[in-house]
């Protein structure tokens, strides 16, 4: 097995990244220790709650409660994998689409986890965070995002960060309109630029994109940061991934040459 190469071109500024003072979990190495086989950000597409419901004869509602309830499990197996960045895509600017009493369950599935599992996640160091568009959400759950970020907003285990009302398209405009509302010329606008008035400003870029129930799409997630994410698509419907098939993930990365363009040292051609 090969590990991927590591220092990418533009890697964000790891100096952001502190060593858990209290781990999530007991196992694996620390931050500053860890093999460059390890991606330093997750970040999952969590599709097939429809279908996993419909194979028990339930509503669709229960396999989006099940998904729910499944990011514990996750979280926990990420981190004793030492993962210090997670990224979980959980309602698309797409998804209002659906039909009305879908789009309400979905809604009342951001209050349902933080209910769950907050307290948890502050005491294993977790800092959440948010992106896309929360004030077109109602104001209760607004009221309930808030209060978690500003819970969580100095921890530094782990940073869970929940894609809800987020489109990728949606973003960049949004970055572009930044950049302008900021007054910067068209002439000192760079990748750099672009990637500071994204809503990921202060994360890494994903290293490996994981996609559950089994399409091969990106969804309007993350694509700009995707570009030289690693992308790992499984059958397994959202609530079935477990730790197992994250370890399976995380082990098809391992195997993953990353070159991000380039030819890496050795293997040019003798000139
Ligand atoms: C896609 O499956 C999944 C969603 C639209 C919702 C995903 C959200 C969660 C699992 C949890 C949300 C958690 C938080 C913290 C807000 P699908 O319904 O399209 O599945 P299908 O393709 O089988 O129909």
């Amino acid at each position: 097995m090969q590990a991927p190469s590591t220092s990418p071109p533009a890697r964000p500024n790891l100096q952001l990244l502190q060593p858990p003072e209290q781990p999530i979990a007991a196992a694996g190495p620390a931050v500053a220790e860890r093999p460059a086989s390890t991606p330093l950000h997750v970040a999952i597409i969590m599709d097939g709650n429809g279908r996993w419901a419909q194979q028990r004869g339930l509503g669709r509602q229960a396999g989006h409660r099940a998904g729910t309830e499944n990011i514990r499990r996750v979280l926990e197996r990420l981190g004793e994998h030492r993962i210090p960045y997670i990224t979980l895509f959980a309602f698309s600017t797409e998804n209002w689409g659906r039909p009305r009493h879908e789009v309400r369950g979905l809604m009342r599935l951001p209050g349902f986890f933080l209910k769950r599992e907050i307290k948890r996640l502050h005491a294993n160091g977790v800092r959440l965070r948010h992106l896309g568009h929360l004030d077109a959400l109602e104001p209760e759950l607004q009221r309930q995002v808030r209060e978690a970020i500003e819970l969580t907003r100095n921890n530094t285990t782990m940073t869970l960060s929940v894609a809800f009302n987020y489109g990728g398209r949606r973003e960049l405009v949004d970055a572009v309109r930044r950049i302008t509302a900021a007054g910067i010329p068209s002439d000192q606008i760079d990748e750099e630029t672009i990637g500071a008035h994204l809503d990921t400003a202060d994360l890494p870029d994903p290293d490996l994109i994981i996609r559950t129930g089994g399409e091969m799409r990106l969804s309007n997630f993350l694509l700009w940061q995707a570009a030289y994410a690693e992308y790992y698509s499984t059958a397994a419907y959202w609530p079935d991934f477990g730790p197992t098939e994250v370890d399976a993930a995380l082990a098809a990365y391992a195997a993953r040459r990353r070159r991000f363009g380039v030819l890496p040292p050795g293997e040019d051609e003798p000139g």
